[in-house]
């Protein structure tokens, strides 16, 4: 696991420097809404969209699209993702995350030690799990959508075509990225050309991109997943030592989900099910925090943050139990039934932190005996919620690019556990149900929300890795239980607690030097960390007025209709 640390750094970029035929939807949407995305150009993208007409899902398609040609580091094509939507009052969750390719094998990260090596699940093809985002931009779009399919893929294609301008982040991006990105010469061509991180300002074209994405427009996914695309895929592939197949392409399906639903200070929440945990980690926390009295506490309190803590350990403990839902033996339903939160509720000490090792995972009674990221949320005029988070894990994904389409791989295999109790790129511990086997989907903690009182809605969403459904759920509380404006709700200094490691991650300021203090009082470990996810919101009150939050930790951009 010596590795780690530096292919972490290698690896995380985000956190370090940023972040069928069926007719679309005919409803009128009234003109106007929200964008908060990673990138200025996308954002305007999506804006446009809503503009010209479209509803939110067509903007969130369309930025979408963007982003996998202007944010190379995680937006994407050759990754997966989740969207939770809520339009026309219909509430939904589209899993279009990666699959471990049919040769996948349980030992396939094991070095001759019997332990992880963590370079195979990082770096290289054979990290790649089959991309799920050509299917589920197309599947989202074809339920929700409004707009035309080319229009919602045609900004996208001119800004590959055209050319788009490198910004700061982006220059930061590869240069952090550099080492990386130049193990693979059909990656270096591209991103470095001669062999530089092209300076600020420096204009990019991607034709081939442009080309890949014309296709798509004009035959949908099939365009990216089958015939000599599929075939293109697989020879880089195979290049690099991957095991990936045009039939692994093929065979990729998006699934409809039932979102995880609850209720939080008056308001209703809907977040991503499995194969995400983020869901299931903010309903716990809303759950064992409602049993606590916690809306009642002072803000900015060390009783308040020390319970957040006691709950996201909770709950990351509970984690460890899931992966594919093909394949978990706890269900969402037991770890959201009501006993099973007061139990938990009841086993938190108010004046003492519990050591994460003496707090068990949940347990099935005896008679059920069996055997780098990117976030984007948009509002339209009507109300109507896209709330939308895609990856390649790590940034620029496992680094290979495949030159015929420009499409940079996933290394998303990562999220299994490699060996069931060693720690993954985000040092989360997980169990049995989240080991490499054929087809399965990997465990994530991708959160996208959407959360509404009447006709107050907001989304909102994060990258970040295991730190997702904790930044989320901090803004979230934030303005659902204490009234807060979006804008103050993301600024506000995060901590972070994933039961293992057992310590508390705090950015600056979080905490004030006698909650710092207090906290250590009671027996919790104590780190500083630069930042904490980057959360995009979006919402529209009840009067109509629209707001859109970009994070300061990272330079995206938000954006309404309204003047
Ligand atoms: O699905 C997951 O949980 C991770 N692959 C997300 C990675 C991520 O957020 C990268 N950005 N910092």
């Amino acid at each position: 696991m010596q590795i780690r640390p530096r292919l972490s750094a290698l690896l995380l970029t985000v956190a370090a420097c940023c972040s069928g035929a069926v007719a679309p939807t005919p409803t009128r949407v009234p003109a106007g809404g929200a964008v908060a995305s990673a990138a200025p150009a996308a954002t305007s993208v999506g804006l446009g969209i809503l503009k010209a007409g479209g509803n939110a899902t067509d903007a969130a398609v369309a930025t979408a699209l963007a982003l996998a040609v202007v944010h190379p580091v995680a937006g994407n094509l050759g990754g997966g993702g989740f969207a939770v939507v809520r339009m026309g009052g219909e509430v939904a969750a589209l899993d279009f995350r990666e699959t471990a390719p049919a040769a996948a094998r349980a030992d396939m990260f094991l070095g001759a030690d019997g332990r992880p090596v963590a370079e195979k699940s990082l770096v290289g093809p054979l990290a790649a799990g089959t991309p799920g985002s050509p299917v589920g931009l197309f599947e989202l779009h074809r339920r929700f959508g409004r707009l035309p399919w080319r229009r919602v893929v045609t900004p996208a294609i001119h800004l590959a075509l055209r050319g788009f301008k490198v910004n700061a982040r982006l220059r930061a991006e590869l240069e952090f990225g550099r080492e990386l990105l130049s193990r693979f010469p059909e990656t270096a061509s591209v991103w470095l050309p001669h062999g530089r991180v092209p300076a600020e300002g420096t204009l990019i074209r991607l034709p081939r991109l442009g080309a890949a994405l014309q296709a798509y427009a004009e035959r949908g996914p099939q365009a990216l997943t089958g015939g000599s695309a599929a075939a293109a895929i697989e020879r880089t592939v195979k290049k690099y030592g991957g095991v990936l197949t045009a039939a692994d392409l093929a065979g990729y399906r998006a699934v409809w989900r039932v979102p995880i639903r609850f209720p939080l200070a008056g308001w209703e929440v809907a977040s991503m099910p499995l194969p995400s945990s983020g869901g299931i980690i903010l309903g716990q926390t809303a759950g064992v925090l409602e049993r606590l009295g916690w809306a009642s506490l002072p803000a900015d309190s060390v009783e308040r943050d020390h319970l957040l803590v006691e709950a996201w350990r909770r709950a990351f403990a509970d984690r460890v139990l899931l992966g594919d839902p093909a394949t978990t033996r706890a269900s969402e339903g037991d770890l959201l039934a009501a006993p099973w939160l007061d139990r938990r509720a009841a086993e938190v000490d108010r004046s003492r932190a519990t050591a994460s090792r003496d707090v068990a995972s949940w347990q099935p009674a005896p008679r059920h005996e069996l055997p780098q990221t990117t976030h984007l949320s948009v509002v339209d005029g009507a109300g109507n919620v896209v709330s939308l988070t895609t990856t390649l894990n790590g940034s620029f994904g496992c680094g290979v690019l495949v030159p015929r389409l420009q499409i940079l791989l996933n290394n998303e295999m990562d999220d299994f556990a490699a060996a069931p109790g060693s720690p993954n790129l985000y040092g989360l511990v997980q169990g049995e149900a989240n080991a490499v086997g054929r087809g399965k989907r990997m465990l994530s903690s991708m959160s996208p929300t959407v959360a509404w009182r009447g006709d107050d809605v907001i989304a909102l969403g994060s990258p970040g890795g295991s730190r997702i459904p904790t930044a989320t759920s901090q803004v979230l509380l934030a303005v659902v239980v204490d009234g807060q404006g979006l804008e103050r709700a993301v600024a506000a200094p995060r901590l972070h607690h994933q039961w293992l490691p057992d310590e508390i991650l705090a950015e600056p300021g979080a905490l004030a030097a006698a909650g710092l203090d207090e906290l250590r009082r009671r027996g919790h470990a104590i780190r500083s960390v630069d930042r904490l996810g980057e959360v995009h919101a979006v919402r529209r009150t009840a009067a109509g007025v629209l707001e859109a939050v970009a994070d300061s930790r990272g330079p995206g951009s938000a954006a309404t209709t309204q003047p």
